[in-house]
């Protein structure tokens, strides 16, 4: 009853209204209240958006004082003071001080827009068509992000073939992660591998839903040096697990490479407004005026959040924040999950976990979820067969409350395993 005018009204497409029946009203930080006065904890973060949390109060200040003088909201890509004020704080506070050289151009309002702008760009410049993704990778809805997306479901609604893309093994999918580098190397250099030499490779150095896949970091330098040895561009997605979300501002920083190509979007913002962005080194920015456009790569308030959660970032330390949830989130999961059954997995980094159940179920993690969203936390599900209950709360999240959170995983994952030992 309470969702009658959506079900009637809304598309059949809607999806996370499905798993979480609820209707959302007020958030604040971790917490999201539900139009009839119910509390829920936010594991899920907008899926990567809201690193800041819900209504930073910080970074809600600086956009309610840009909207208060009137200032200018859309713009195109039109000379604007807060984009220029962005270029400069995003130049001075994390390209410059971490020795990384990249012009920025804007995209499309979403993470895929920018995805599609990096394939157009890596194909212009080495003019060569194909591209290599990875298993488990997720790219984006529309055509050229999906044709390097590798879950079939996503893939089967393109409705057209889905060309130009060579997938290779992520570095998970060997227990000896240089397998799949040997696999890469044997691709491109045996005249007899069928493969038509790539403009790119696209990688996501933590696969968020490809199930938390975190990449070591000796197979991404490895990777890096296959690509500059056989010029292949190299294109790092952060859409997911950049801004924050793994320690380091860019989630490749730990293993100290510098991608060709990256690509941000979600959390950049700082507030859960729309903006996607790619860096781009110099010598590849060849795109001329207008080659590639849009209507909206400059909305204002984007820029302002992003400015606001750049300040915010630096001074209240984010990277420490993270390394300290991040030892939360970890030892509860040794600790409290792992002794539930053997057969659990868990992996992460930072402040995005996963806790695997392929080895009993997979499908236990969709009662697990179930379980966690009846006892009022918000969680989603990643991974083949969506086998891992994946863990991503804002990471201002408040100590207290992220241990309240994971409570709550522990009394479903429990509850699940019970129930299925006694089926
Ligand atoms: C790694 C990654 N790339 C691209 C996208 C697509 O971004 P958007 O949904 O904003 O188009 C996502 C979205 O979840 C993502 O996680």
């Amino acid at each position: 009853m309470m969702f009658d005018y959506f079900e009637k009204n809304e598309s059949n497409v809607r999806s996370y209204c499905r798993v979480f029946p609820v209707k959302f009203e007020r958030a604040q930080n971790a917490v999201i209240i539900s139009s009839n006065g119910v509390r829920y904890i936010d594991f899920f973060a907008g899926a990567g958006a809201m690193n800041f949390g819900h209504n930073n109060p910080y970074i809600k200040s600086k956009i309610l004082e840009y909207l208060e003088m009137d200032n200018i909201i859309h713009a195109l890509d039109m000379y604007t003071v807060e984009k220029e004020k962005f270029l400069i704080t995003f130049i001075n506070n994390i390209l410059s001080p971490k020795g990384l050289d990249y012009k920025i151009m804007f995209c499309g309002p979403t993470g895929t827009n920018a995805v599609e702008a990096a394939l157009k760009l890596v194909r212009k410049n080495k003019k060569r068509s194909n591209v290599i993704a990875f298993s488990g990778a997720f790219h984006g809805m529309s055509l050229g992000s999906l044709a390097i997306t590798s879950d079939s479901f996503s893939r089967a609604g393109g409705g057209v073939p889905l060309n130009n893309t060579i997938f290779a093994p992520y570095c998970n999918q060997f227990e000896d992660h240089q397998k799949s580098l040997d696999y890469l190397e044997w691709m491109l250099t045996d005249d007899h591998s069928g493969i038509d030499k790539p403009a790119a490779i696209f990688f996501e150095s933590v696969q968020a839903e490809g199930g938390v896949n975190v990449a070591d970091i000796e197979w991404l330098q490895k990777l890096r040096d296959l690509c500059t040895k056989h010029d292949i561009l190299l294109v790092c997605d952060d859409i997911q697990v950049g801004v924050c979300r793994t320690g380091n501002f860019f989630s490749f920083e730990r293993a100290n490479i510098d991608p060709d190509i990256v690509v941000l979007s979600k959390s950049i913002s700082g507030f859960g407004l729309p903006m996607s962005i790619l860096l781009i080194k110099p010598e590849l920015d060849i795109f001329s005026p207008a080659e590639h456009n849009g209507t909206f790569r400059g909305n204002q308030l984007a820029f302002v959040g992003a400015v606001a959660g750049l300040e915010y970032y630096k001074k209240s330390n984010l990277p420490q924040m993270v390394k300290e949830r991040e030892k939360v989130i970890s030892d509860f999961l040794i600790n409290a999950i792992l002794p539930i059954d053997s057969r659990l997995s868990v992996r992460g980094i930072g402040m995005i976990w996963g806790i695997d159940f392929s080895k009993i179920d997979s499908s236990l993690s969709n009662v697990a979820m179930q379980n966690c969203v009846k006892n009022h936390l918000i969680i989603e599900r990643a991974g083949s067969d969506n086998c891992v209950l994946k863990i991503l709360p804002p990471l201002t999240i408040e100590q207290e409350t992220l241990v309240e959170g994971l409570r709550i995983i522990k009394e479903a994952v429990t509850v699940t395993l019970e129930k299925y030992y006694h089926r």
